[in-house]
């Protein structure tokens, strides 16, 4: 599904501008990453496609609807927008096991239990975590937990999934063997998925395209090759050179 942010901005109390003017159009299917350095506006602008933050400034849409337009003062509440999300501290619940962790975002849907037992096994196979339903988190490596995190945020077939530096907890060889399952799956799913890193290798691997921000505005959006080959600002060309 689409997402399209019109000079999207939020200004914090305080004159802290996290993000401005930040347009792009992300289309169904696509995987777009948004990379830069710390506090340039990654996660502020992920928590507002999400609705846990509101925009201040300009116009967010999902599919065709506005979903946040403060001007006209409309805001649809995260709850209506089918969006899934991922964090960095993923937090599985510990005394949950795997099913029970998976099943927990159908728990507001009012679904009957077959229909949840039927979406769960659905998502844990897709994960690849099926068989182990009954296991504690603390049964699992850190890779299956990393697991039980994803399949949460895709059990209520999210419109768009956002991860926010979902791999950041775990080390070298399992990270790389994440991103390739994350790319395989979105790609399976034909998923909208907007992925927030600072790890240049991750983003340009992955994405369909990438979006360079710095200051909470875009410096450049390209392909990863565009982005690489063709950096069009002075900061895109140094942020590249430095992360070779
Ligand atoms: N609730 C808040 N009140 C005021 N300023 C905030 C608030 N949340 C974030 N900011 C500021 O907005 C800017 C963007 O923050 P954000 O969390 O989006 O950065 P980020 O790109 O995700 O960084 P990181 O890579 O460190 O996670 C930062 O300067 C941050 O200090
Ligand atoms: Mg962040």
């Amino acid at each position: 599904m689409s997402c399209k942010f019109q000079n999207v901005g939020k200004l914090f109390p305080g004159n802290i501008w996290a993000v401005k003017d930040f347009s792009l159009e992300i289309k169904g299917g696509e995987f777009v990453s948004f990379l830069g350095p710390s506090g340039c506006g990654k996660t502020t602008t992920l928590r507002m496609i999400a609705g846990l933050e509101e925009n201040t400034h300009g116009v967010i849409q999902i599919d065709n609807d506005v979903v946040s337009d403060p001007k006209n003062k409309k805001f649809l509440p995260p709850e209506k927008r089918h969006v899934g999300m991922m964090f960095q501290s993923y937090a599985v619940w510990p005394h949950m096991n795997v099913f029970k962790n998976v099943a927990y975002p159908l728990k507001f849907q009012n679904l009957s239990k077959s229909k949840i037992k039927e979406d769960v096994t659905a998502v844990l196979k897709t994960v690849e975590l099926d068989g182990l339903e009954s296991r504690k988190p603390s049964e699992l490596s850190g890779g299956q937990q990393q697991r039980v995190a994803l399949a949460r945020g895709l059990v209520m077939k999210p419109r768009i999934l956002l991860l926010d530096e979902p791999l950041s907890n775990l080390d070298a060889k399992l990270r790389e063997k994440m991103r390739r399952d994350i790319r395989s799956i979105q790609q399976q799913l034909k998923l909208t998925l907007v992925y927030v890193t600072h790890d240049q290798k991750e983003a340009f691997q992955m994405s369909d395209r990438v979006v360079v921000m710095n200051k909470g505005q875009i410096e450049q959006i390209g392909t990863p090759s565009q982005i690489q080959t063709e950096p069009k600002t002075p900061f895109v060309k140094e942020f590249v050179e430095v992360g070779r």
